[in-house]
C-alpha cells in the first residue's frame, strides 16, 4: 500500500505528501551555487587585483608584504603574448570547476536543484523518460577521477603559496618569516580544499576499491589504512564540499580587498 501512495503522489513535478521544508536544500543549492558561478566568473574576467606583495608580477603594490596570490588565479600562468583581455584565471579554473561539476555529491545536488530530477526523496520530478546515468551528453561525468587528480596538484600548488605568505621581505633585502591574517585565509582554505579532495568518493575507490582482500595484495596494510582514514573523511564529504566553496571564494574575496587597498591585511608577527 505504501508503495502505491508514493507512485501516486510522484506523478508531477514537485508533488508530494511530505512535510517537512524538502524544498529548502535545493532553493539553496540554487542560491549558492549560482552567487559564487556569478561572483567566480566575474573575478575571472576582471583579471585585477588577485596578487600583492614582494615578487606581485602585474601590480608592484605594497612591494614589503609577503606574497599573496587569489587561488582563483594560482598557479599564476602569463604566457608571451598573453592577450590584455584574456584572464589568467581561465587557465586554472576549468580544473576546480570540472572537479565540483563532476563530484558525486555535487551531481546530486544540482541534479535535484536545477533539473528537478528528482526535486527530493518521494518528491515528484520532470518526467524526462528513461534514466541514462552518466551517458549521452552526461558522459563527461566519468571524467571525475582524472579531475581528482589534477585538484590534488592543485592542493600541493595551493600550500605553496601559503608558504609564499609567510615569507615577509626585510628592509635590507633579505627574508623573515611571519604571517598576517591573509596568510591565516589562505591556509584555512588549503586546509578545507584538502579535506573536500581527500574525502572524494573516487580516491575512496582508488587507495581501497577492485580487491577482495586488502593482505592479499602489495601494500595492503597500507592501503587499508589509507581507505580507513578517506572513509572517516568521506563521512562528511557534503561539508567539506560546502565549507571549501565558501573558503575558495571568501580567500579570493580577502586578497581582492588587500591588493586593491580597500583594507589593510594586519601582520600578526
Ligand atoms: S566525489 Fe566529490 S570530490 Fe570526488
Amino acid at each position: 500500500m505504501a508503495t502505491v501512495a508514493a507512485r501516486d503522489t510522484e506523478t508531477s513535478l514537485g508533488k508530494t505528501d511530505r512535510r517537512d521544508n524538502w524544498w529548502a536544500g535545493p532553493l539553496a543549492t540554487i542560491i549558492v551555487l549560482s552567487g559564487f558561478g556569478i561572483y567566480a566568473t566575474f573575478r575571472a574576467v576582471y583579471a585585477q587585483d588577485y596578487e600583492l606583495g614582494h615578487g606581485a608580477r602585474v601590480n608592484q603594490i605594497l612591494p614589503e608584504h609577503a606574497y599573496l596570490l587569489s587561488p582563483f588565479f594560482s598557479p599564476l600562468i602569463l604566457l608571451p603574448g598573453m592577450p590584455a583581455w584574456f584572464s589568467p584565471a581561465f587557465l586554472i579554473l576549468w580544473a576546480p570547476g570540472g572537479f565540483r561539476l563532476t563530484c558525486y555529491y555535487y551531481r546530486k545536488a544540482y541534479y535535484r536543484a536545477y533539473f528537478g530530477d528528482p526535486p527530493g526523496c518521494a518528491v515528484g520530478e520532470v518526467k524526462s523518460g528513461r534514466y541514462m546515468g552518466e551517458t549521452g551528453l552526461f558522459i563527461f561525468q566519468n571524467l571525475h577521477r582524472f579531475f581528482l587528480y589534477v585538484a590534488i596538484l592543485f592542493i600541493l600548488m595551493l600550500a605553496v603559496d601559503v608558504i609564499h605568505a609567510c615569507l615577509w621581505p626585510t628592509t635590507g633585502g633579505g627574508i623573515t618569516l611571519g604571517a598576517s591574517v591573509g596568510t591565516i585565509v589562505l591556509a584555512v582554505n588549503v586546509v578545507c580544499l584538502s579535506l573536500y579532495t581527500f574525502s572524494c568518493h573516487s580516491l575512496r575507490h582508488l587507495v581501497g576499491g577492485n580487491i577482495d582482500c586488502f593482505s592479499c595484495v602489495a601494500f595492503g596494510q597500507t592501503r587499508h589504512k589509507l581507505w580507513k582514514g578517506v572513509s572517516k573523511l568521506n563521512k562528511n564529504h557534503m561539508l567539506w564540499a560546502w565549507c571549501s566553496l565558501f573558503t575558495v571564494g571568501f580567500a579570493d574575496f580577502y586578497v581582492w580587498l588587500v591588493a586593491s587597498q580597500t583594507i589593510i591585511d594586519v601582520r600578526l608577527f
